[in-house]
């Protein structure tokens, strides 16, 4: 029920997403960063009696040799509650694990939920700088809210690589108004 998104699925990410943007739990994606990220992306298709209907999303972006992320996992309201977040993120933990990536971080407002996906808090500041290239367009702006967490694939064996720029302390960064394509 899981699949790797196409074009044809964006509309309909783009409205999950939005909705939960809406009510101040994720950033809104306009329609240029979700085409352009679209290759990260997969579907949760949910059965219906009017046929299949995209019912999650989630996406999965390469940090560094050690590090990646889970991004705009959303499910649809009226779907919730019935193991799909739970799918969407065991999917990108098989993608780490496909792509020998031994850490899986996520922000979130939703620690409950990553805590039962095995995910830790950790310390922002333990992340790479990197990793904040979307505060940009987050009009939290330094007043970051969200949590960071990481789950540990212990079977995945560590990487040799030069380490990640850090995350330097007291990061301010600029913001952009807009979020218009
Ligand atoms: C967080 C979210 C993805 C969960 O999706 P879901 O399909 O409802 O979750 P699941 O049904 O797979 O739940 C899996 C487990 O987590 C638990 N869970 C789900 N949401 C939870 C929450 N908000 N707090 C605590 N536990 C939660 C479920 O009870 C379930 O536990 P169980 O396995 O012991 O029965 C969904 O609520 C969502 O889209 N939220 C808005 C967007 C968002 O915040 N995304 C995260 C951005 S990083």
């Amino acid at each position: 029920m899981i699949r790797p998104a196409t074009v044809h699925d964006v509309p309909r990410i783009q409205e999950i997403i939005n909705s939960h943007a809406g009510l101040g739990k994720m950033l809104f994606k306009s329609l240029a960063q979700l085409y352009e990220d679209l290759r990260d992306f997969a579907v949760y298709e949910a059965p219906t009696p009017a046929g299949p209907v995209i019912a999650g999303c989630v996406a999965m972006s390469i940090i560094w040799a050690d590090l990646a992320e889970v991004r705009s996992l959303a499910v649809d309201e009226a779907f919730m509650g019935r193991g799909i977040g739970r799918s969407l993120v065991e999917w990108t933990l098989a993608e780490a694990r496909r792509l020998q990536i031994r850490r899986v971080m996520a922000l979130t407002y939703e620690e409950a939920f990553f805590r039962k996906m095995l995910f830790q808090s950790v310390a922002k500041e333990s992340l790479p700088l990197k990793v904040w290239s979307d505060c940009v367009r987050c009009p939290k702006r330094d007043q970051c809210d969200e949590i960071a967490m990481v789950r540990l694939l212990t079977e995945v064996a560590p990487v040799e690589a030069p380490p990640a720029v850090p995350t330097p302390s007291g990061l301010s960064v600029p913001v952009l108004d807009s979020t218009e394509d």
